[in-house]
Order: structure tokens, then sequence, then C-alpha cells
């Protein structure tokens, strides 16, 4: 029995339960739209777009608003301003996404910086009166949160101390978040950039995941009540690319490796990945023999990207957004089950 299910009240447990089990069917996954201010100005320049509180309320009460999108996912990682805005309806957003049958949850770290003592690693800050900030986003609604930590490869990237330090803050994270009553996803971002070899960043993942996890028990998380969101075993963005096969080969064996089987989901960011490309590594790991995760999606651009081209920040473009996030969102439903093929696109 672990220690910390004797001090969860029954209340708290009972809903971590049960928003695992809304989140968790073998058929969905999450859309994340959680960017912070500077990377959503950085997206919406992309298409041209001024990042105004208003676009942002506009462009995120569309992806709220599609039809149909519950069937495909069944969690929405917020940023915090959305909680508190509404649709063209005057509906709450989180409201929105909860009468889709999308349980809403919330990005609560506060961003990354400079790891003293680690030249080229990171950490990621917002400890600090998280327990406050989690009461009052589970007011709004929030039942589930999201912390990143971001991890660098380089010849000496992570170090040791990266390693240890960043585990160390995820963990301390998630048992707040546990303690709150409120899911955490446990996302430890090792980053593309660079030239590394899929090997290399094998390497650096399986190391990753064994310091996570590591912590995670010695800070008494329950794992049957957390998802992690890792990034897939890819070789570095300057390299060639990987076929998916190969990427599910070595994501699937380090995965064995390194994180255990009670943990319920491991939902996918796309850090990098193509649309087409994300949706297709994740097919292929859900075509090899069982794992014993739902191995599922947590994309971010891989979900949005078609949809804020299609957007292009007028509102008669709507639709069309839509519609593209739709198909996204239904390519990787079929993705995990295995049944995505190139010619759906
Ligand atoms: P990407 O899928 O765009 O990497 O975003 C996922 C995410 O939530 C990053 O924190």
């Amino acid at each position: 029995m672990n220690r910390r299910r004797e001090v969860f009240s029954v209340g708290i447990s009972d809903d971590l339960q049960a928003t695992i089990a809304d989140m968790v069917d073998g058929r969905r996954g999450i859309l994340a739209a959680d960017e912070s201010s500077g990377t959503i100005a950085k997206r919406f320049d992309a298409v041209g777009v001024e990042s105004t509180e208003e676009h942002r309320r506009f462009y995120r009460s569309l992806l709220l608003d599609t039809e149909g999108l519950g069937q495909y996912v069944s969690g929405v990682i917020l940023f915090e301003e959305t909680l508190g805005q509404k649709n063209g309806d005057g509906r709450l957003l989180p409201h929105v996404a909860a009468e889709q049958g999308i349980v809403p949850g919330i990005k609560v770290d506060k961003g990354k910086g400079p790891l003293a003592g680690a030249p080229g690693d990171l950490i990621t800050f917002g400890l600090d009166g998280l327990e406050a900030r989690l009461q009052g986003y589970r007011e709004q609604g929030a039942r589930f949160a999201k912390w990143r930590e971001v991890y660098p490869i380089s010849p000496h990237n992570p170090a040791r101390l990266g390693l240890t330090a960043n585990a160390e803050m995820l963990a301390r994270y998630a048992a707040v978040c546990q303690g709150c009553g409120v899911v955490p996803i446990v996302e430890p971002e090792v980053l593309m950039d660079g030239d590394h070899s899929i090997e290399r960043s094998a390497e650096v993942n399986e190391a990753v995941w064994h310091e996570v996890f590591h912590a995670l028990h010695r800070h008494g998380v329950v794992l049957e009540l957390m998802i992690l969101k890792p990034s897939m075993v890819t070789p570095g963005k300057d390299c060639a690319k990987a076929p998916p096969e190969q990427v599910a080969e070595y994501t699937m064996r380090s995965l064995r490796r390194g994180v255990p089987a009670a943990v319920p989901s491991i939902n996918f960011l796309s850090g990098g990945q193509g649309p087409e490309e994300a949706t297709a590594n994740l097919n292929a790991l859900n075509q090899l023999w069982h794992a014993p995760w739902q191995l599922s999606f947590s994309y971010g651009r891989a979900l949005q990207e078609p949809a804020l081209k299609a957007w292009q920040g007028e509102s008669g473009n709507a639709g069309a957004a839509q519609a593209a996030l739709l198909k996204r969102a239904r390519l990787n439903h079929l993705a995990m089950l295995g049944e995505y093929q190139e010619s759906m696109e």
C-alpha cells in the first residue's frame, strides 16, 4: 500500500480517481492549448495575427466550440487567462469544454530559466504558492494540472545535477497536486534541438525517466493517479528523420525500462514533430505488442498547426479551422487504435 494513499482523505482520492477515469478511456487524448503569453504570440505571429486578449479568447473558444471534439479529446490543458474567458454565447471556456465531455486542466508552472551550477541545463519555476493557486483553479473548474521541465541535449547536458534537480521539481509539484485532488500531468520534455542520434535520445530519455520516477517514489506520489507526458525517442532535429517503426521501437524499449506499469496513461508531447509525423509515430507505437499503459497524445503544435493556418485571424475562417482541428484529433484517435493510414490524410 502506498504511503500517500493512506494520507489522502476519501474525498480527495475519489476526485483523483474520477478524473483519471474520465481522461483515460483508450480512445481519446489531450489537447494542449496552454501556450504562455510569449509562446502564443510566436504562434500567432507565424500566421500574421496580433496576440491581443480578444484574439486569444476568440481562437481558444473556437477550438473548444468545435462540435464533436469530445469524441477524440478527453482533456484540454488551458493557460491561466483562458480559465476566466467566455465563448460567444457567454459561457466560461472551462464549462464549454466540460459540456463536450472534455476535462479542463491548467498549466501551473511559471516557465524556465538557467539551472545554477549546471551550465546548459534549465529549471522550471512556480512551486511557491502552488497549493493556494491550485485551490483557486479547482474552483474555476480545473481537475488536472501540467508542469513541464525541459532538458536540452548536448555532449554535456543534461548533467547529473540537471537530472536530479528537475526530477525533484516534478515530484514536489505532483505531490502538491494530488494533495489538492488535482491529477498531475508530469512532463519531462527532452528537446529535439541538435544533431544527436536516436541512440543518444534514448539514453537521455531513459536517464530522465529513471530519475523522475525515483523522485516521485520518494515524494509518495501515487502512480495510478498521474499521467506522464514524455517526448518520443527521435533523432535530433538537425538529423535525418527516423521512420515511425524505428521511433516506436526505441521509444517503447526506453519506456519499458523507465516507466512503471502502474502509470495509467502516457500522453506524448509533439515537441516540434509535424502534425502528420506525430500521428504516424503514435500509430506505430500502438501497433507494437501490447504495452502496460495507454499510449495517447497531448499535442499542442501537432493538433493546432493546421487549425491556426486555416484561421489566419479571420472570424469567417472559424469553420475551416475547426474542421482542421477535428481532422487531426480524429486521426490521432485512430492512431491510438493503431488504425491510422497515411492515405487518410
Ligand atoms: P507540443 O505538442 O507543441 O510540444 O506542446 C505540448 C506541450 O504542452 C508543451 O508543454
